[in-house]
């Protein structure tokens, strides 16, 4: 049965690792810098049984601002809803709150599925 959690209870930087590294979707941060990162956000991890299947996290202000990263499904459990209802739980944890997150353009459909609009406004980044 799919549950999502919104707390880090038993999970390492180790298995945040390799959970992205398993996705293709790591960008080369150490287990250390998974743990720091998820532990300094919000965060919903989607869960087959005892399977860790999902992820996504936002960092906010606990105001006013958030910005969502790290939205990743397993590759098996893709197509199943599962993205959708981490983004929903996502979102409904920040009420009353400008959320902000960067895709790509074969996404918007994704997002909006998740009550996300697009906005026309140029994005802005320093590049890591
Ligand atoms: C993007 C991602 C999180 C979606 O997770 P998922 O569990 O497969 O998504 P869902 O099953 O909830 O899909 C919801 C809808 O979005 C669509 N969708 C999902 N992934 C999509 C993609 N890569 N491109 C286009 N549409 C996509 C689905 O077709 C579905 O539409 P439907 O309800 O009309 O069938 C997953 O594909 C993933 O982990 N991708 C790699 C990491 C990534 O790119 N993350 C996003 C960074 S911004």
């Amino acid at each position: 049965m799919l549950t999502i959690r919104d707390n880090l209870e038993g999970v390492s930087g180790e298995m945040l690792k390799a959970f992205n590294v398993a996705a293709d979707f790591c960008n080369g941060r150490t287990p250390e810098q998974y743990a720091r990162a998820f532990a300094n956000s919000v965060v919903r991890l989607a869960y087959d049984g005892d399977k860790l299947v999902g992820m996504a996290r936002a960092v906010t202000d606990g105001v006013r601002c958030a910005t969502i990263f790290d939205v990743c499904v397993a590759p098996a459990y893709r197509g199943r809803g599962i993205g959708k209802a981490l983004m929903r739980s996502l979102k409904d944890g920040l009420p009353g709150q400008f959320v902000a997150l960067i895709c790509e353009d074969d996404l918007r459909g994704f997002y909006a599925d998740a009550g996300f609009v697009p906005d026309m406004r140029v994005t802005m980044i320093v590049p890591d």
